[in-house]
């Protein structure tokens, strides 16, 4: 790498700085630096970079990618980001995730022509393409955060592992992954055969971006990077034969969702609320973005819906009453369960035994297997080939 000029100083009577602004070859020579784990050949070389430009301390460019495993792509972009934004002069980074290079254009450039991430409304590929091993898809999604989504998530995928059925479960919440913490994984996810395998928890095969990325490093999207990591998700991880595959959605009506409704044929969706009226205002909006993009409604599970005192017995509807069954009726489909607040969940969920490992004879457990069965229930009742959603 070619040794950056600190700051220069320009001789005028007096001195003065001029900031110094990284060039073209700077950012190329730091990342070159970057090999391609499978091809040990540097990412320039690759023809991987591409559109780079430099607008002050604005530094932008897209890695366009090819068949590299979606493990792979997150950490070139994130080493590409440290790297760049490291130079002096950078103060800004913009490394877009861009799709399909020519895989082995070499030649040193980083000028080829742009290549845009695929769009929303890019051919979707059929599930069979995908993962044609996986026989039901079924995502947790909620209008609003904090409901119990991924409570829901993780607890519904073990009550469906304990019916013996071989199940999956994708953290598809890219911007707050929690499902490490939750089922207390630990250790990154290992390769076979140029795809990534998924890690294992309490009988469950689950993948995350918390799996692949640091603790604390922040994680901004852009929806094409969203659609792509989901692709990834499905077509880079080595699931194998499996009943159910689960997703925790991130919360609300964004690009996650769109992008997963097109990608594959959902077998369905379970919409997590709690009671109270302004978790209902969300719901409806996001089963109304489901009904549109053809995708089934499993039904409603309302969560936090009670506490009961342990000492007295008492049952306290704190956040209100009736709203689940509410809008499942208002939507013609079943509510699936109500689930108590209940301090073990909570702690299972922070300990990472989910309260189906941790209390499984627990009334709390019951209601999951219930939701379960309901669930397998609803699925048989539902055509899971139906034509693909186009969104414009
Ligand atoms: N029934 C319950 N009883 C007690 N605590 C619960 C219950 N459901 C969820 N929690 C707790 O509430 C918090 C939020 O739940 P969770 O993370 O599952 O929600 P989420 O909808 O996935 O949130 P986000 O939108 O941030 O992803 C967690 O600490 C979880 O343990
Ligand atoms: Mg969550």
């Amino acid at each position: 790498m070619g040794k950056p000029v600190p700051i220069r100083a320009v001789e005028t009577g007096q001195v003065s700085f001029v900031p110094y602004m990284a060039s073209e070859q700077d950012v190329l020579d730091v990342l070159r630096g970057i090999k391609d784990p499978e091809s040990q050949t540097d990412i320039v070389a690759l023809g991987l970079v591409r559109d780079l430009t430099i607008r002050g301390g604005d530094v932008s460019f897209t890695l366009a990618f090819g068949a590299q495993p979606a493990q792979t792509k997150v950490l070139i972009h994130s080493m590409a980001n440290k790297l760049v934004g490291g130079l002096p002069g950078v103060s800004r980074v913009n490394a877009k995730m861009g799709g399909a290079a020519a895989p082995h254009a070499h030649g040193g450039g980083g000028h080829a022509h742009a290549q845009a991430a695929p769009p929303a409304g890019a051919p979707p590929q059929r599930p069979a393409d995908m993962i044609p091993e996986v026989k039901q898809t079924i995502a947790v999604s909620s209008g609003k955060g904090g409901v119990g989504k991924s409570t829901v998530a993780v607890n519904l995928a073990l009550a469906l592992h304990g019916t013996g059925a071989s199940v999956g479960l994708i953290d598809a919440d890219v911007y707050g992954p929690d499902l490490p913490l939750m089922l207390g994984t630990k250790g990154r996810p290992g390769m076979f055969d140029n795809r990534i395998i998924p890690v294992e928890a309490h009988g469950l095969r689950v993948m995350s971006m918390g799996l692949l990325v640091a603790d604390k490093q922040p994680l901004v999207w852009r929806g094409p990077m969203i659609h792509t990591f989901i692709q990834q998700m499905l077509r880079d991880v080595l699931w194998g034969p499996l009943d159910y595959l689960v997703f925790d959605m991130p919360p609300g009506t964004g690009d996650a969702q769109l992008s997963l409704s097109q990608v594959i044929p959902l077998s369905g969706v379970v919409m997590v609320t709690t009671p109270q009226d302004v978790a209902l205002l969300d719901v409806r909006r996001a089963i109304a973005m489901f009904q549109q993009l053809n995708v089934p409604m499993l039904g409603v599970v309302e969560n936090m819906s009670y506490f009961v005192a342990p000492d007295t017995g008492t049952r306290y509807t704190i956040f209100g009453e009736g709203g689940g069954q509410k809008v499942a009726d208002e939507y013609g489909v079943p509510l699936l369960g109500q689930l108590p607040l209940d301090p073990d969940t909570r702690k299972g969920g922070d300990e990472g035994t989910p309260i189906m490992v941790r209390r499984p004879d627990s009334a709390q457990a019951a209601a999951f297997r219930e939701i379960a069965r309901r669930v397998i229930e609803r699925l048989g009742a539902t055509a899971t080939l139906r034509p693909l959603p186009t969104i414009s």
